[in-house]
């Protein structure tokens, strides 16, 4: 019998993957980001990991599936095997399953805002600021988001209406719709930011916005805590924006891998990734193109933490001709965006199960979804009810963290970039090359194999090294 589906061809894989890279963390994650470590040293940052890290290691993720063409769990000990390793690699696969409940029990969660957000903007909420003085709009699109979040019960709703609708999608497989819908839902996303973007060209800050996001000052983002005596060292910059990568890319948890799975036999690996990497680079500097210029404008702070987008684009959708038509729309397809991210989240998780022969693809679905769930409840309770609650505030690192806040970091922080290393070991240092150099349909004289395997095997491992190492101190 046959499990799951292959894609019906090559672009069906890139419009999969796409689908799953980009979303809300290019939309809402990456500008939030950029505000916080301030500006254009976190996104130069950034884009070197996405070019030396994150690129070579969606091809490594890719291959890895292609070949093992199983669940991450089930490839990695297959191909543990082949390669005449220990099977504990498919420890690997296990964390990436984890990882994946862990970021989308919180995904679906902020999710649910952009879901809370189509309603709102679609009745005309937003409109108000066109009455309003200047210095007051900010506060008041501010305390719509606020009046959201602090409400429990509401973002409960909406994050149980996004898992649901995740499990319906997972549990219909993965050909066809999710197919068909990130078709027209790519192109119908880029063209809304273009739009948008022409708004943003109009606001009085617009230069701001754009220095902001591409003035590099490394002395602010390595020392963020001057005072007038000392300045303090800090790795949190260099981590984050390296974890940012990681996540945006959807790599390092198998989300890639079991996509690489159903890749058809013979399909370009390096084209593919490329393709995909670019449009995910893409989308994340347009938000970003768009969001500074509206929050520069209105006397906002780019710092203003994971409401920033909802804080700054409304204020837009308020403002310009036919705004709650797009606004609608945007929320629409942001929704959509996080759905086809949602799906390749849990999808390894499930592809397990399925394979362990106990389950079903619907029953699979159905106990999944009720474990993000159910995790998910500690990311809404995070806002409002529980919003004091720091559990881990003894160690500095954690300082001032909730539950929501702490998942996040450990998943994007942590796992990731984890995962990332041994994918990228295993790949370049334990797999016989020349079933790497089959796979990638190239020979071992090529350049860009060279340059590929190059950074695989050295700058991944060492450069995600170096940054923990720097974000637990060890250079300061
Ligand atoms: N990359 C997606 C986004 O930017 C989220 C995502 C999907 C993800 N699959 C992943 C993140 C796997 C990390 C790992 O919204």
């Amino acid at each position: 019998m046959k499990r799951y589906g292959e894609w019906s061809s090559r672009l069906a894989f890139i419009l999969a993957a796409t689908g799953s890279a980009v979303g809300l963390g290019n939309i809402w994650k990456f500008p939030y980001m950029t505000g916080e470590y301030g500006g254009g040293a976190f996104v130069i940052v950034y884009l070197l990991c996405v070019a030396l890290m994150g690129l070579p290691v969606m091809m490594a993720e890719v291959m890895l599936g292609k070949r093992g063409r199983n669940s991450p769990v089930n490839s990695m000990r297959i191909l543990a095997q082949e390669a005449g390793y220990s099977q504990l690699w498919r420890i690997l696969g296990w964390s990436g399953v984890i990882a994946g409940f862990l970021i989308l029990s919180y995904y679906s969660v902020v999710a649910g805002w952009a879901l809370a957000y189509i309603p709102e903007v679609a009745k005309g909420t937003f409109t108000a600021v066109n009455m309003m003085p200047q210095n007051e709009i900010a506060g008041f699109v501010g305390s719509i988001f606020n009046g959201l979040v602090e409400n429990p019960i509401r973002l409960l709703a909406w994050h149980s209406a996004f898992i649901v609708v995740t499990m319906i999608m997972v549990a219909g497989g993965v050909q066809g719709g999710l197919e068909r819908a990130v078709r027209f839902m790519m192109p119908a996303l880029f063209i809304v930011l273009l739009i948008l973007l022409g708004y943003a060209m109009s606001t009085p800050e617009f230069m701001k916005g754009i220095h902001f996001m591409f003035d590099i000052d490394f002395k602010s983002f390595l020392y963020p805590n001057c005072t007038e005596k000392s300045c303090e060292w800090s790795g949190d910059g260099l981590l984050a924006a390296m974890g940012q990568a990681f996540f945006s890319l959807s790599l390092g948890m198998g989300s890639i891998m079991v996509y690489g799975a159903y890749l058809p036999k013979h399909a370009s690996i390096a084209q593919t990734t490329a393709a995909v990497v670019a449009a995910d680079t893409l989308v994340a500097i347009l938000a970003g193109l768009i969001i500074f210029p509206i929050v520069f404008s209105n006397g906002l702070q780019p710092g203003a933490g994971v409401g920033l987008v909802f804080k700054t684009l409304p204020i837009a959708f308020g403002q310009m001709p036919f705004g709650s038509l797009f606004g609608t729309l945007f929320f629409v397809l942001l929704a959509l965006a996080a759905w086809s991210s949602a799906i390749s989240l849990i999808e390894p998780a499930v592809a397990w199960l399925v394979e362990t022969g106990k389950f079903t693809r619907f029953s699979a679905s159905v106990l999944s979804g009720l474990m993000v769930w159910l995790v998910g409840i500690l990311s809404v309770f995070s806002f409002n009810l529980w919003s004091d609650v720091k559990p881990l505030s003894m160690f500095s690192t954690f300082e001032n963290k909730t539950f929501f806040d702490l998942i996040d970091y450990l998943t994007a922080n942590i796992m990731l970039p984890l995962g990332g290393i041994f994918m990228a070991i295993f790949v370049a240092w334990l797999m016989k090359k020349q079933i790497v150099i089959d796979e990638l349909e190239t020979t071992s004289d090529n350049i860009g194999y060279r340059i590929w395997h190059f950074l695989l095997r050295y700058v991944t491992p060492i450069g995600v090294g170096l940054v923990f190492l720097n974000a637990i101190g060890v250079f300061s």
